[in-house]
């Protein structure tokens, strides 16, 4: 079982740290291939609770080697916080790998960022604000700064020269904000360039060794699929590609790599930020959701808008990213509902639609078709068999099995790394 895809199903934070602990032991190498710091997840280990926005959750597992690959943005000053608050709490960090060719947020990027938000008023996408989208858009546009540029201070120079001549206009006249100078990010960025050598590297290559040498590398995607720049819900997306494809391009391995590709869905539904959400809730069950689901961003903090699961976007999911199995996360959280509603269909303008609409107007105006199921009142977090779990519980997950265009194979009843129910394995 060589290459192993997680990516988040949904609208993101589905917790796929709860699958990444499933694989476990057996993992070699966890790659973060898109994205930067704008995720966020909480591991806990013990007694100790860890906050990573930027680094793979493999940097606590000893053993395991940690990548940030070319499909990463990263900021430099976060990269050492991080760091630097793990060893403190005696976090082995050396093994970490970061990819020469990965692009760096810059002080620049994090300033447009906050101020082309700010411009976009009720438009705007209600980004994290780390700079994620405008480093994407200089890499995209060829005036980005990569990580191996920082060992050669006449080529930085020049390319912070290039990228920031325009922006500083923008800034100054459009933006009303004060003129960045070149020395000021290279100072910046050259401080930290020699302590970062030691871990740059020729990540891809280094990946297909490893899976040559019969490895299992685990990519884990940050964000999640209807976020996803070219398949999630445009324009309110984060800029990568955070869909099962993005773990080939972001990294360098081959396609052909990917034998198996892990969904993660909560058993409901959660988004941050602005843009469409069928199945939203403005009452007492979405308040419901949000409190005993603890949906708060770990990132921002901000309270996330919460929803009943929604089928058609599963299997949008599934199709898109070509899951092989599902990991459901928090179905305890639905314990005590007396009725359990699932979008099975989307109403547009009067007509019943199956699939998530290509249009974007449509999917706006599309309203949830709802099955209901109903619920229970049993504890789940100690249940560890599938047939131990309440009958109703059990069909609720079998429906939403048959709705959603894949198996799902492991089920979270709780908080706790070992609060999972395991229908089939996730390596074989
Ligand atoms: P950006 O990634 O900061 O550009 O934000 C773009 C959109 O993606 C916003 O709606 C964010 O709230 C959302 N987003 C970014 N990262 C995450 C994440 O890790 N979980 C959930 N939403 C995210």
């Amino acid at each position: 079982m060589p290459a192993i895809v997680i990516i988040g199903a949904q609208w993101g934070d589905e917790g796929k740290g709860k699958a990444t602990d499933l694989l476990g032991s057996r993992i070699d190498y966890v790659v973060k291939f898109n994205g930067g710091n704008n995720a966020g997840h909480t591991v806990v280990i013990g007694d100790q609770k860890y906050a990573l926005h930027l680094l793979p959750s493999g940097i606590l597992t000893e053993g395991v080697i940690p990548v940030i690959s070319n499909g990463v943005v990263i900021d430099i000053e976060v990269l050492f916080d991080e760091l630097e608050a793990l060893t403190a709490r005696g976090v082995d960090v050396s093994r970490l790998k970061v990819s020469a060719n990965a692009h760096v947020i810059t002080h620049y990027h994090r300033t447009l960022d906050k101020v082309t938000e700010r411009f976009l008023g009720k438009k705007q996408i209600g980004t994290t604000g780390r700079g994620i989208g405008p480093t994407y858009a200089d890499k995209i546009n060829r005036v980005g700064i990569r990580i191996q540029d920082l060992f050669d201070e006449n080529i930085l120079r020049q390319k912070v020269e290039a990228s920031l001549n325009q922006k500083n206009h923008l800034l100054v006249k459009i933006y009303n904000r004060r003129a960045i100078t070149v020395d000021e990010i290279v100072d910046n960025l050259l401080s930290y360039a020699e302590r970062l050598r030691p871990m740059v590297t020729d990540t891809a290559l280094e990946l297909h060794q490893a899976l040559e040498a019969g490895k299992v590398v685990l990519f884990e995607g940050g964000q999640a699929t209807m976020l996803d720049v070219d398949h999630g819900t445009y324009p309110y997306v984060t800029s990568s590609n955070a869909t099962a494809g993005g773990a080939a391009t972001g990294s360098g391995i081959g396609p052909g790599r990917i034998e198996r590709v892990i969904g993660i869905v909560k058993a409901y539904t959660t988004r941050v930020g602005s843009g469409p959400f069928p199945t939203e809730l403005f009452d007492e069950s979405g308040e419901f959701l949000r409190s005993k689901g603890f949906e708060f961003g770990t990132t921002t903090g901000r309270p996330r808008r919460t929803g009943w699961y929604d089928a058609p976007i599963a299997r949008y999911s599934a199709r898109i990213n070509g899951v092989t199995d599902f990991v459901m996360t928090k179905l305890d959280v639905l314990t005590g509902l007396k009725v359990i509603p699932v979008c099975v269909a989307y109403s547009v303008d009067g007509v019943r639609v199956e699939e998530v609409p290509v249009s974007q107007s449509d999917f706006h105006h599309a309203v949830p078709i709802y099955e209901e199921f109903p619920g229970w009142t049993e504890d789940l977090t100690e249940v560890r068999h599938f047939d131990d779990l309440p009958k109703n519980a059990q069909d609720y997950v079998l429906a939403i099995e048959a709705m959603s265009g894949s198996r799902v194979s492991a089920i979270g009843v709780g908080p706790g790394r070992d609060a999972i129910v395991v229908r089939h394995d996730l390596i074989d």
